[in-house]
C-alpha cells in the first residue's frame, strides 16, 4: 500500500489492464441487470451462485488464480492475525442459512446440504473474511423487505435480523469440511438476542464458541459481535462496560492464542468508547471492528428499523475510528482497529488508515463495485 513519499508507478501492466476491464464490464454490465432486481432477490441470487461455485470441483482454484490475477498478497500482521492484506470482507455475507430449530439445522447437516453458501468459493475469491454472525440458537430472521440499497449514496440498509444456521449447526458443517477452509479466517459470534439475563448471556456466548473449538476448528481470530442493531434488542445495552468486561473475560480465557476481536455501534458516545477501550485492554482483546450498521429508519417504512451500511456510514464509521484512536494513543493501549463502514475505494481505505485503522472490513461496496472490490480498493490504494 502507499507509503508516505512513495513515488507514484506506472499504471500499465496485465493486472491493471484485467482490472480495467473488470471494473467497465461490473459498472456497464453486471451491475446494471443485477440492480433490475430488488436487493433480496439479487443477493439470494449471489448467494445461490455462491452455493453452486462451492460444489464445482474446478471452481476453488479458478477462484484463487481470478484472486491472484487481480491482487498481489500484501501480508501484514494486525491484532495477531497475519492477513495476506489489510482489506478484509466483513461479517453478514458468509454467514449461512436461516432455521426454525437446531434439529433441523443440524438434520441439514447431516444430510449433506450446504448450510453456509460460499464457505469455500468467497474466500478463494476474495482473500479473508470473516464467517457469521453465529449464535447460539439458529434464527430465521425477519420477514417481508429486509434488504434496501440507495445507489445515490452508495448505501444499503438492512433488517435481515441474524438469520443464521446457529452455531452447533455451523461449526459442525464447518468442523466436517476442515482441510477446505481457507487458510485465515475469522468466525463472527453474536450474542443471543432477547437474552436479558447476563449470566445466560455469557453462557451462551461460550457454548457458541466451545462449539468451533471441539470441532476443531480454529480460526485466524473470533469476533465478538455485540452491536446487532437489527433484531429485537436494543444493541445499547450489550455495549456496556460490565457486560463487556464480564463476556470478554470470559471468552479470551478458552481461547488461549486465538485473538478475540470485539464489533461496535457507531452510535455510542465518546466517554463510552473510551470506556469500552479501556475494558477490551483490560481483558485481553486484540482489536475493535469500528462499526457495524447505524439503526435508522428503513426507506419507505419509518416503523421499522434498518441498518445503514456504506456510504451513509462513512462519516460516523471514521468519527468512531479516530476517537478510539485517539483513546489509544493516549492511553499507550495496543488494542487495534479495524475500520468498518463506506469503504470502497483507496481513498476511503486511505481516510481509514488516516483516521487511525490497521486495517478495513468491507461489506456493501461489493454491491455497487462487485467481487473483486478488495482488489481495486488494494489497486487504487496503491496510487
Ligand atoms: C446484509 C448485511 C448483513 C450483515 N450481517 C452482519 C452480521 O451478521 N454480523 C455482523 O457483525 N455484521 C453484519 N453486517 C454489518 C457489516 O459487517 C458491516 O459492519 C457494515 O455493513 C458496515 O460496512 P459497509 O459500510 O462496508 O457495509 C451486515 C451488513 C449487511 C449489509
Amino acid at each position: 500500500m502507499r507509503k508516505a513519499g512513495t513515488q507514484r508507478q506506472s499504471s500499465f501492466s496485465p493486472r491493471a489492464a484485467w482490472l480495467a476491464v473488470y471494473r467497465l464490464a461490473y459498472q456497464r454490465l453486471l451491475r446494471p441487470i443485477l440492480f433490475r432486481s430488488a436487493p433480496e432477490q439479487a443477493h439470494e441470487r449471489m448467494i445461490r451462485l455462491l452455493a453452486l461455485l462451492d460444489r464445482l470441483p474446478l471452481a476453488p482454484s479458478l477462484l484463487s488464480a481470478l484472486r491472484h490475477l487481480s491482487a498481489a498478497d500484501h501480508p501484514v500482521t494486525v491484532a495477531g492475525v497475519s492477513l495476506p492484506a489489510p482489506i478484509l470482507l466483513a461479517a453478514g455475507f458468509v454467514k449461512g442459512q436461516g432455521f426454525a430449530s437446531e434439529a433441523e439445522a443440524l438434520a441439514a447437516v447431516a444430510s449433506g446440504v450446504n448450510i453456509i453458501p460460499g464457505w469455500k468459493s468467497m474466500p478463494r475469491l476474495v482473500g479473508a473474511l470473516e464467517m457469521g454472525s453465529f449464535t447460539r440458537w439458529p434464527r430465521l430472521g425477519n420477514t417481508g423487505r429486509v434488504m434496501w440499497r440507495d445507489p445515490a449514496t452508495r448505501s444499503s440498509q438492512n433488517r435481515i435480523g441474524l438469520k443464521n444456521p446457529g452455531a452447533r449447526a455451523a461449526a459442525r458443517f464447518l468442523g466436517q469440511r476442515r482441510r477446505d477452509l481457507p487458510p485465515v479466517f475469522g468466525i463472527n459470534i453474536a450474542v443471543s438476542p432477547g437474552v436479558d439475563d447476563v449470566e445466560q448471556e455469557r453462557r451462551e456466548v461460550l457454548e457458541a464458541v466451545r462449539f468451533f473449538l471441539d470441532e476443531g476448528l480454529r480460526p485466524a481470530w473470533f469476533t465478538l459481535n455485540i452491536s446487532c442493531p437489527n433484531t429485537e434488542d436494543d444493541p445499547g445495552a450489550h455495549q456496556t462496560e460490565s457486560r463487556a468486561r464480564l463476556l470478554c473475560s470470559a471468552v479470551t480465557a478458552i481461547l488461549g492464542q486465538i485473538p478475540l476481536w470485539v464489533k461496535l455501534s457507531p452510535n455510542l458516545d465518546v466517554e463510552q468508547y473510551c470506556r469500552l477501550l479501556a475494558v477490551f485492554q483490560e481483558t485481553g482483546v486484540r482489536a475493535v471492528i469500528a462499526t457495524n450498521t447505524l439503526p435508522a429508519p428503513a426507506p419507505g417504512d419509518s416503523g421499522l428499523t434498518a441498518g445503514l451500511a456504506g456510504g451513509g456510514l462513512r462519516g460516523d464509521a471514521l468519527r468512531v475510528v479516530r476517537c478510539l484512536a485517539e483513546e489509544k494513543q493516549r492511553q499507550r493501549y495496543d488494542v487495534e482497529i479495524i475500520g468498518c463502514g463506506g469503504v470502497e475505494s483507496g481513498e476511503t481505505f486511505h481516510d481509514m488508515i488516516d483516521a487511525g485503522a490497521q486495517a478495513v472490513q468491507y461489506w456493501t461496496g461489493l454491491i455497487y463495485r462487485g467481487p473483486l472490490l478488495a482488489a481495486l480498493i488494494q489497486q487504487e490504494a496503491e496510487h
